[in-house]
């Protein structure tokens, strides 16, 4: 069930959140509620920060958060380079099509898909192991990644910590993993800048498609989609207004990164590189 937006006022936190996440589009009906839900209602990606560095310890309490998530057969098929080099970070940057941010930042970490270490053990039990070069041993690591990586994100911004996803790394992974001495079959799937918030920097949330969209019961059923994605387009015509340099709408977004190959930057070639990296994707 769905319920038009109520006024301020009168909402409780939880209903305040959610029509945060939804906007004036459709906000579904209040449930169980805690702070950790509330938490991840209220993330936000940041692109600016302040050079203050984080607190003794906050890496290390970071990525126990990350290897907390669940992992494929406990494979634990991911690694993470913290990188504080700045030429390195400058070089990561141009990479991601000039994001200053990832100078910036106090901490960025290069999240890796990792097979290798299978392999080494492999080769330390003198085997030859059948399975690492397969399509589906890359998808069990690119996701234990992004699992990893999320808990990591969850944490952060539970501490009072900003950050912001970096899939533009995968511009040029040849040269990252150049850059990061990675190991035949280990692969960097996205960086991850932390740090406190600069003064100024537009920190809104930004309101996702309705649910009805998203959630489906028993069968997929799309045949409301283009009802829905007028009203979302709305939503964040508004929200872009308000919050970033230029009005757009989400089909403006969708378009302009899936209509034309130039937008992949270069990644339309991924599978030929992940490839250079030593995953055969047999
Ligand atoms: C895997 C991944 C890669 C991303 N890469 C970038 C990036 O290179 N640069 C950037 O500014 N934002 C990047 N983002 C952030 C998304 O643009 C952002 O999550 C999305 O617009 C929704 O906004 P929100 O996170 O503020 O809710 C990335 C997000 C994910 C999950």
């Amino acid at each position: 069930m769905t319920m038009t937006a109520p006024k301020a006022a009168n909402m409780n936190a939880d209903m305040a959140a959610l029509a945060k996440r939804y906007g004036r589009v459709s906000i579904p009906a209040a449930g169980p509620w805690n702070d950790v839900i509330a938490g991840l209602l209220d993330h936000r990606s940041v692109r600016g920060f302040k050079p203050t560095p984080l607190p003794k310890g906050t890496l290390e309490t970071l990525v126990a958060a990350a290897q907390s998530a669940a992992t494929s057969s406990n494979l634990q098929t991911w690694s993470v380079v913290a990188v504080s080099d700045p030429a390195t970070r400058a070089e990561f940057a141009k990479i991601a099509n000039n994001q200053k941010h990832i100078e910036q930042c106090p901490l960025f970490l290069c999240w890796i898909a990792d097979v290798s270490r299978l392999d080494r053990l492999g080769t330390q039990e003198n085997l030859q192991l059948e399975n690492t070069g397969y399509l589906e041993t890359f998808l069990v690591a690119a996701i234990d990644a992004a699992l990893a990586a999320q808990n990591a994100v969850v944490a952060a911004e539970s501490l009072g910590l900003a950050d912001v996803y970096i899939g533009a790394m995968r511009n040029d992974i040849v040269r990252v993993a150049e850059l990061l001495h990675l190991p035949p079959g280990a692969m960097c799937v996205f960086g991850l800048c932390i740090g406190y918030p600069a003064d100024g920097v537009t920190n809104a949330v930004k309101a996702r498609l309705p649910q009805s969209a998203i959630l489906h019961h028993e069968h997929y059923d799309a045949s409301n989609e283009q009802t829905i994605r007028a009203a979302y387009d709305a939503e964040l015509a508004v929200y872009s207004k308000q919050h970033e340099m230029a009005q757009y709408t989400w089909t403006d977004r969708v378009l302009s990164r899936v209509a034309k190959i130039k937008a992949m930057s270069g990644r339309h070639e991924l599978k030929a590189h992940i490839q250079k990296l030593g995953f055969p994707l047999k």
